[in-house]
């Protein structure tokens, strides 16, 4: 079963019309009228508060996942930078707080970029954004949007002399099930021109009693986050859902190879969103389904990224943590 409703997949055309919070509570309409497991898209994790949750959650000890990318950035953005020929234009689908994305331009030294465009939900992400980056590229243009409505505008903006990288760091490809994430790949892939590139960072498989303390750290920092969710829709929403009744959880799905995170209802609650038409009731044990990460290895990324119509310029992993950056250039 995949999940419904991705910031990047097309949502129902009225709603969108009629702004984000609509957007917002139609979303979460489908998602807990979902039978037999309601849902909730991932993207809506990532407000103001969520943002920062997120950012402290690669705090942990457990989740090594962005210190291994930041690592890698730095250490081979060198190698990056020299592939790429001037005038370049950066744009960024989920920039954060642009922690990565300074180490990257840093690395990338003498080879600078004309704009950058970071693209992220977060108007505060990407006010912290842009001073992370501050002197590490000449225009900086942040753009408050979903990723692939976001590089749109992006590529539109671009000159015709310039080259375009683009960068989906972070493993937040892993959000996405293995069909999707091709398709997503295709999709930029069409908004690109040949020559372009693309730098995908990957979280790789491994032992699952580790990746699962990633997604479950002791000091319930990812269950906060999970938790935001829901405290998003009680503020943005008006929604009446006791937090209290809900805890975090992390599974490890064999078969399909990602983890998934799910609130699980401790006992009966009902699950009231005026704003979304929900009237909701669940069972104790019944779980809303919030995110699946899934996990690669390193093949099946080039793989993807073939499928879909790019090619493997070089791959580097990580020592301490199976993460996998992929440059890759758009045929
Ligand atoms: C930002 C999507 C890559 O799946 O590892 C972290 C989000 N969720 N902890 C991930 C997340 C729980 C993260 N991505």
């Amino acid at each position: 079963m995949s999940m419904p409703d991705f910031a990047w997949s097309k949502t129902d055309a009225q709603a969108a019309a009629a702004g984000p919070r609509a957007r917002f509570a139609a979303a979460v309409r489908a998602g807990l009228s979902r039978r037999p497991q309601r849902t909730l898209p991932p993207q809506y994790f990532y407000d103001d508060l969520g943002s920062a949750l997120f950012e402290a959650i690669t705090h942990t000890p457990e989740y090594g996942l962005g210190r291994a990318d930041e690592r890698l950035l730095r250490l081979h953005g060198g190698e990056v930078g020299a592939r790429l020929r001037l005038p370049l234009a950066i744009a960024e689908l989920g920039s954060g707080n642009g922690r990565k994305t300074r180490q990257l331009l840093a690395a990338m030294d003498g080879r600078r970029a004309a704009r950058y465009c970071p693209i992220d939900g977060s108007a505060a992400a990407l006010a912290r954004c842009r001073e992370a980056v501050a002197g590490l590229a000449g225009a900086v243009v942040p753009i408050e949007a979903g990723y692939l409505e976001g590089l749109q505008t992006a590529a539109a903006a671009r000159r015709e002399a310039e080259t375009m990288l683009v960068l989906f760091l972070g493993g937040s490809i892993g959000n996405l099930d293995r069909r999707a994430a091709v398709e997503m790949l295709a999709e930029m892939r069409r908004l690109l021109r040949a020559g372009d590139w693309l730098l995908l960072g990957v979280d790789l498989e491994r032992r699952p009693e580790r990746l699962l303390a990633a997604y479950d750290d002791a000091a319930g920092v990812t269950a906060a986050f999970n938790l935001n969710l829901l405290a998003r829709i009680n503020r943005e929403l008006g929604g009446r859902i006791p937090l209290r009744a809900f805890s975090h959880v992390a599974r490890y799905h064999a078969g399909e190879r990602r983890v998934e995170m799910h609130l699980e209802a401790r006992e009966a609650v009902e699950v009231v969103v005026e704003a979304a038409g929900v009237h909701d009731r669940l069972q104790a044990g019944e779980t809303i389904w919030t995110e699946s990460s899934y996990k690669y290895n390193r093949e099946e990324v080039r793989g993807m990224a073939e499928a879909a119509g790019f090619a493997c310029e070089a791959q580097w992993l990580d020592g301490e943590w199976p993460f996998a950056e992929t440059l890759l250039r758009a045929e």
